[in-house]
């Protein structure tokens, strides 16, 4: 399944980095990442049934780097099974829409499901979506900056209709696991050559362009 994504290149793929979306129903996963993948929105977008993926591929400091982003269900029914959508794992997008308050009540839950399940290196972002809807705003972004900076979380907030910050986000995702891996290959080259790489071993990125700002944990941009 799953296509390549618009700016794949039929290049040898250095990297591969598995990332989950996670968050309650309706806050706007699958078109964050129909946004990031395909450059794509669209306003009448149905429930994710089970789990589904997209790739982008992505030049990172002059390697090809892989973006696998996997989406499963918010709702509870139609979810996948939790352990296998968490195995591999090394980045999750939490993501909460800034107009439903009970969204952003919910993010300690979906934390801690992710802490329990997925890798303790994982590299999380935490994503405030739909910040298009400004007047509609019930979650303060000084919140959520605070609850990201207790948490040890970068944060952003988004919006897949306009696409502010959502690529942003992944590169931000993105480049941590990136630079964590550099540093494992740089520092632990035999630990991961035993059979028992780290989930945080595997693939590298590079980011085309002027360097991009990445905001520090804790900190929030977004607004526009
Ligand atoms: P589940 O698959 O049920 O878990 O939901 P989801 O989180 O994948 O939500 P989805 O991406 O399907 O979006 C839900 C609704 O919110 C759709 O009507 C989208 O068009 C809308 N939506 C998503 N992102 C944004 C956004 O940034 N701004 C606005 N205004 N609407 C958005
Ligand atoms: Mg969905």
């Amino acid at each position: 399944m799953a296509g390549s994504g618009y700016g794949d290149v039929a290049q040898k793929v250095d990297y591969v980095f598995k990332i989950v979306l996670i968050g309650d129903s309706a806050v706007g996963k699958s078109q964050i990442l129909a946004r990031f993948a395909r450059d794509e929105f669209s306003l009448d977008s149905k429930a994710t049934i089970g789990v589904e993926f997209q790739t982008r591929t992505l030049v990172i400091q002059h390697k090809n780097v892989k973006a696998q982003i996997w989406d499963t269900a918010g709702q509870e029914r139609y979810r996948a099974v939790t352990s296998a959508y968490y195995r591999g794992a090394v980045g999750a997008m939490l993501v909460y829409d800034i107009t439903k308050r009970q969204t952003f009540d919910h993010i300690p839950r979906w934390l801690e499901e992710l802490r329990s399940h997925a890798d303790k290196n994982i590299v999380i972002i935490l994503a405030g979506n739909k910040c298009d809807l400004e007047d509609q705003r019930v979650v303060p972004a000084e919140d959520a900056q605070e609850f990201a900076q207790r948490e040890g979380l970068f944060f952003l907030e988004t919006s897949a209709l306009n696409a502010t910050n959502v690529e942003s986000a992944f590169l931000t995702v993105l480049t941590e696991i990136f630079n964590i891996v550099n540093k494992k290959n740089l520092v632990a080259g035999e630990n991961q050559a035993n059979g028992h790489p780290s989930s945080l071993a595997g693939k590298k990125i590079v980011i085309p362009g002027p360097a991009q700002e990445i905001p520090a944990k804790g900190k929030m941009c977004c607004s526009s």
